[in-house]
């Protein structure tokens, strides 16, 4: 795999151990404070990492140039992958406001709903769509699109995104 690719298959595989974590908080709804912190911690994993630092990388840079070299792709794969990243954001509103109103039932139903969207969404992206990348960019293409993600991580901040990946390991015992 090209650096390019790498580096948004690695925040996948960060994504995933959230997700992982998300399924496990069922166990938590009998400790409404327990369940109220964890899923709080995740909301903000969710919106910080998943969203602004990866689906923001390919909203900016990876979608639009895959479009430039082939415009079949703004309707096809690509749409869908950008509706998704739409979904996903409503999603996790219905989250917070089911566990802000102290329903952790429909909280962490609409949570296990989200995370298995986003589960196939990645699986997408890992399979089909960074493939169709690949090939369709040249060395240097894939090069100047890695140097693009990582100016948008020094803007966001690299030491936060590192933290909010520390973060993600204290959830599990807080
Ligand atoms: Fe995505
Ligand atoms: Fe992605």
């Amino acid at each position: 795999m090209n650096k390019a690719v790498t580096l948004l298959f690695d925040e996948h595989e960060i994504i995933l151990e959230a997700i992982e974590i998300a399924k496990g908080l069922r166990d938590s709804i009998e400790k409404p404070e327990v369940y109220e912190r964890k899923t709080s911690e995740l909301i903000l994993f969710f919106r910080e990492y998943a969203d602004k630092y990866h689906h923001y990388k390919e909203e900016e840079v990876l979608f639009p140039e895959m479009i430039k070299a082939n415009e079949l792709l703004e309707s096809g794969v690509v749409k869908e992958m950008l509706d998704n990243h739409v979904d996903f954001r409503e999603m996790i509103r219905e989250v917070e406001t089911f566990t802000n109103s102290k329903n952790y039932e429909q909280a962490q139903n609409t949570l296990e709903a989200y995370v298995e969207a986003l589960s196939d969404h990645i699986a997408v992206e890992n399979e089909e769509v960074f493939e169709i990348a690949s090939t369709l960019f040249n060395e240097k293409e894939l090069e100047n699109i890695f140097f693009r993600f990582k100016d948008i991580d020094l803007e966001l901040g690299e030491n936060n995104k590192e933290s909010l990946r520390e973060k993600l390991g204290n959830i599990r015992t807080i």
